[in-house]
């Protein structure tokens, strides 16, 4: 029996992508030009490629223009920091996103420190990173303000609320804190070296669940009535012989009879992340020519 309500990331991030769309219109009609994002794929790895193409294919949807540089996994740090110079002076590109992780031999911070802060639509840079933490304008990473959109829209104001936050990666746990502590929540981060892990979940009237462990999350950790989003994307062997099924990190069936509401896994966060990052293409055009985003973006 399912009491707490199934957030529906996916009819949201719709919803997001067709205010992108008319901003876009907008844009184009006040620049005489498009916004154009550039996205770099280094390497083969599947999962990537798939991510890639679907960032592209949106993209294009939403009228704005779509970059793809593809290159092999042999690619010398010397070559990427070329590209990524290339596109930080290409004046049809807004978004620069290098497609993470990056091979071994790669140093991904360097790569990611060479895009100009302006291009940051991943906003991963050291500059976009100083600016959330500062509380300071600018472009914050995709999935972690994808989620915040979806708890706002859930709970309206935040304030004073308490929020945990399972995971400290840089690409979603940190900025995910940074955002829930400027909308004056009390935020706990919690990763793997975390004691009694479970009595701090249980505290908390928000949970963020970034760990990357598929059901890791028990539904008896989450206090009735909070509101869950889950993050995780694992992929799991299905009952039936070799198949397999997307889980997110917390285990779901059990949280949801006692919760407020909680993302599923697939449908929830996954689909804000490519919505978000064209909304950052489209925000990061207007601050390039000096004009306001649409408002509500
Ligand atoms: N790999 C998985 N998610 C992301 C993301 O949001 N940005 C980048 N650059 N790489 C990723």
């Amino acid at each position: 029996m399912t009491i707490g309500k199934i957030i529906d990331g996916k009819a949201f991030a719709e919803g997001l992508r067709a205010e992108v769309a008319q901003g876009v219109a907008g844009f184009l009609a006040s620049q005489g030009r498009t916004p154009g994002l550039a996205v770099v794929l280094v390497g083969e790895d599947p999962a990537s490629a798939v991510y890639v193409r679907n960032k592209g294919k949106m993209t294009v949807a939403v009228g704005m223009e779509s970059f793809e540089y593809k290159r092999p996994a042999t690619i010398t740090q010397e070559e990427l920091l070329e590209l990524v110079d290339e596109l930080n002076g290409d004046p049809r590109v807004d978004g620069i996103l290098v497609q993470l992780p990056l091979p071994g031999h790669l140093d991904e911070q360097a790569v990611v420190n060479a895009i100009n802060p302006d291009k940051d639509v991943d906003g991963l840079t050291p500059v976009s990173t100083g600016r959330l933490a500062l509380g300071l304008p600018g472009l914050v990473p995709c999935t972690p303000l994808g989620s915040l959109m979806l708890l706002k829209d859930e709970l309206g104001d935040l304030s004073g609320k308490s929020a945990v936050v399972i995971g400290r990666s840089i690409l979603v746990g940190k900025p995910m804190a940074q955002l829930l502590l400027g909308e004056n929540c009390t935020v706990t981060i919690a990763h793997s070296r975390t004691q009694d892990l479970a009595s701090v979940v249980h505290q908390a009237d928000i949970v963020v669940a970034a760990v990357g462990r598929p059901e890791m999350v028990k539904g008896e950790w989450i206090k009735p009535g909070a509101t869950v989003i889950d993050v995780g994307i694992n992929r799991v062997a299905a009952e039936e012989e070799g198949k397999t099924r997307l889980v997110g990190d917390v285990a779901t069936a059990e949280a949801a009879s006692h919760v407020r509401a909680i993302t599923p896994v697939p449908g929830g966060v996954g689909p804000m992340t490519i919505a978000v990052l064209l909304r950052n293409t489209l925000v990061a055009a207007c601050a390039r020519e000096g004009v306001e985003a649409p408002k509500g973006l």
